[in-house]
């Protein structure tokens, strides 16, 4: 029980919080005395999914590998963060049945806030029509029917949804 390994999935939209709160889980569970590797969207991008786009076929890729590193990382005691779009339920199926201890976590935000946002004003730009096949603006995204946890950004802090997330990993026998 010692090093009980476990990925936490993040999915949703575009600066929905995905990163945010992967962070702040991260913060929270080291200070537990947890191993934890968070692996980002778009830091994956850029090395284990370098060249992959966004199509259909490449987004699953994306996930399909990350899901792999997951399974490594948290069937030997390590917790595994993942916080990528994600956007169809069929390949975050996949990822549930490869991985042992798999915790979903809906990162719900209406579009129009996410829009708001804008981080890297990528929205801004879909909306022109200067990026092609944007999750929520011309791509689809697919939201999880039973996902083990569902925070609201919009209507949460940071702070309540991390908290939402420790209670379920407690209440799992995770923590
Ligand atoms: S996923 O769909 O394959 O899960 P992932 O989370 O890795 O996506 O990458 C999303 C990041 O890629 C976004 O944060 C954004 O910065 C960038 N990006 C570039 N083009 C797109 C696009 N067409 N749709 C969504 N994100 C895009």
């Amino acid at each position: 029980m010692a090093h009980k390994g476990f990925t936490v999935w993040f999915t949703g939209l575009p600066c929905s919080g995905k990163s945010t709160l992967a962070r702040l889980l991260e913060k929270e569970l080291r200070a537990r005395g947890k191993y934890v590797e968070v692996l980002d969207g778009d830091e994956v991008r850029q090395r284990l999914s370098r060249g992959l786009g966004f199509s259909k076929e490449d987004r699953d890729e994306n996930i399909r590998r990350i899901s792999y590193v997951c399974k490594l990382l948290s069937r030997n005691g390590v917790v595994a963060i993942a916080a990528a779009i994600s956007p169809y339920k069929a390949v975050r199926e996949e990822a549930r049945a490869e991985i042992e201890n798999f915790v979903e976590v809906y990162v719900k935000c209406p579009v129009e806030v996410c829009a708001e946002r804008d981080v890297k004003g990528l929205y801004k730009k879909a909306l022109r029509g200067e990026i092609k096949n944007f999750t929520g603006v011309s791509d689809p995204y697919e939201p999880p029917d039973n996902p083990e946890v569902i925070v609201e950004t919009d209507k949460e802090t940071t702070e309540e949804s991390v908290n939402k997330i420790l209670s379920k990993l407690k209440e799992m026998g995770l923590l």
